[in-house]
């Protein structure tokens, strides 16, 4: 029988955004500042030295925001809560902002009467200063976890009256990493002291995680013994989730694959799900690599009702490399005849890998706890412009290959971000800039490889959010970069769709099962 065009009957799909991203109003109904505030103005943090001032102004334009999205007929929206609206010190003995309650309270209920489900994030990077500058945020265990544990009771008290899908915590990977260790995102930590007065990127990223799936899994036991039995929600976390290639099929590049994969997703998936840090991350990094007591592991493992994942791209991996933060792999995009992967992005770690390739056998992934062998004879499809057929085998594309790889979490994935950035052209008119072809062409390939995942593979996915509803900030990129599906012009904050908005919707509006 041939497999269903169709998705699953309560498949969840809509767009998605962050607080920071977005919100601008930075000092307005009693907001307090977050550490990226700061950071984005010091000299040389923001490529294009702007900030989240004012961003996609969408504090303000809340409404017409939730209108267009209702107009793109979206099932969902994901966004996040902005810690320092709602508790503006951060900590557990610091006043609720009542003003920061009702805002969000009124924009679910607004999503609500469109029909459009919440899908909330309780922490997308924005840490209330104030809980930085009086104990190191992150870095300090004790503090950190009762006070995010105490914020996200608050906001299951507010809100998980409507909000039925939870995510604590969004990819803990670059607070870790890009926060504490390459000293590039807020609060800009570092041992290279070109970037930073202070920090220690030898121990400070593995400290940060560690501080991070504790907290995630106190907020967790909390909803789940005081509010899941009359809220009735789920939650959980979501990570990076790229996935990694070997560079050939030689055994050091294809174990290669294997050691970036537990350095980029098992370092948190597996401690999450399976109740264990993957053992060669212990083997490179000695005692730096914390441990969880006994009691902790009981309250971290199986600590999230569902695997959220962000997914953007693909590195292929070869052995050999110096960056710990890769678990010493070495990633690159040319293939070994010097072709690329896949078409560049305006992000330097983004390639679109289009869907198409066809070849002659895939690799193997040898996971730690068990080996999956793909092998695929599928005939060769003439490829427009290229001529790197002749080294791996693709089954399918990316995101069809990282979802099959995820089933060893055994839990229904939600994908809450996948997406293509572009160069934002100063000298480009909104007209122009809608015909977005090159996102389309990234969607086009990703979709396809969702709707094959769940039909022909018999994966359990049961959401899609792109990233982004608008274009936005781009962290340390600033503006300089685009994501969104919608044009948003930066000087009037006027909204245009863009050719990816009405692909994605005709393309699920297609696919919904009319059962
Ligand atoms: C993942 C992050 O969650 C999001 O904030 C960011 O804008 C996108 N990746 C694109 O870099």
């Amino acid at each position: 029988m041939a497999p269903s065009t169709k998705l699953p009957k309560d498949f969840i799909w809509g767009f998605a955004t962050a607080s920071f991203q977005i919100e601008g109003s930075v000092d307005v109904d009693g907001r307090g500042k977050s550490i990226w505030d700061d950071f984005l103005k010091l000299p040389g943090k923001s490529l294009d030295g702007k900030n989240g001032d004012v961003a996609s102004d969408s504090y303000r334009l809340w409404k017409e925001d939730i209108a267009l999205l209702a107009s793109y007929g979206v099932r969902s929206y994901r966004f996040s809560l902005a810690w320092s609206r709602i508790i503006p010190l951060g900590g557990r003995n610091d006043p609720v902002n009542p003003k920061g309650i009702e805002f969000y309270s009124k924009f679910i209920d607004e999503l609500l009467a469109h029909g459009i489900i919440p899908f909330a994030t309780l922490y997308h990077w924005d840490l209330p200063q104030g809980l930085q500058d009086r104990y190191g945020g992150w870095l300090n265990k004790e503090e950190i976890t009762l006070d995010y544990q105490n914020y996200a009771r608050v906001c299951f008290e507010a809100f998980g009256d409507r909000v039925k899908h939870w995510l604590t915590i969004n990819e803990p990977w670059c607070c870790a990493v890009l926060g504490h260790g390459r000293g590039v995102f807020a609060p800009g930590r570092s041992s290279d002291r070109n970037r930073s007065p202070e920090g220690d990127s030898s121990t400070e990223p593995w400290i940060v995680a560690h501080n991070i799936i504790l907290a995630h899994a106190k907020a967790v036991t909390v909803y789940r013994e005081q509010f899941k039995p009359t809220q009735n929600g789920l939650i959980g976390i979501t990570l990076n989730g790229d996935w990694a290639m070997p560079y050939d099929d030689s055994p050091e590049n294809i174990d290669a694959a294997q050691h970036a994969l537990d350095f980029a997703i098992g370092w948190y998936a597996d401690p999450v799900y399976l109740g264990f840090y993957p053992p060669y991350m212990r083997e490179v990094l000695g005692d730096r690599m914390p441990d969880f007591t006994p009691e902790e592991w009981s309250i971290v493992k199986g600590s999230s009702d569902f695997y959220g994942m962000n997914t953007y791209t693909t590195n292929l991996c070869r052995a050999g490399g110096d960056d710990e933060f890769q678990g010493l792999v070495d990633y690159t995009f040319t293939r070994p005849d010097g072709s690329q992967l896949g078409h560049q992005a305006q992000s330097a770690w983004l390639q679109d890998y289009p869907d198409g390739f066809r070849a002659v056998r895939l690799s193997i992934f040898s996971l730690s706890s068990i080996v999956l062998t793909c092998v695929c004879e599928a005939p060769q499809l003439p490829m427009e412009g290229s001529n790197h057929c002749n080294y791996l085998t693709i089954l399918a594309t990316v995101t069809d290959i990282v979802l099959r790889y995820l089933q060893r979490y055994k839990l229904p994935i939600y994908v809450t971000e996948n997406g293509f950035s572009v160069k934002n052209e100063s000298d480009v008119n909104a007209d122009e800039a809608v015909k977005d072809f090159d996102r389309v062409h990234y969607f086009q390939g990703t979709t396809k490889a969702l709707l094959d995942a769940i039909n022909v593979d018999g994966v359990d996915i049961r959401a899609y959010f792109p990233w982004s509803f608008l274009d936005n900030l781009e962290w340390a990129d600033g503006y300089t970069t685009r994501f969104g599906v919608t044009y948003v012009d930066f000087e009037t904050q006027k909204r245009y769709p863009k050719d990816s908005a009405r692909f994605l919707i005709k393309w699920f509006k297609e696919r919904e099962d009319p059962e």
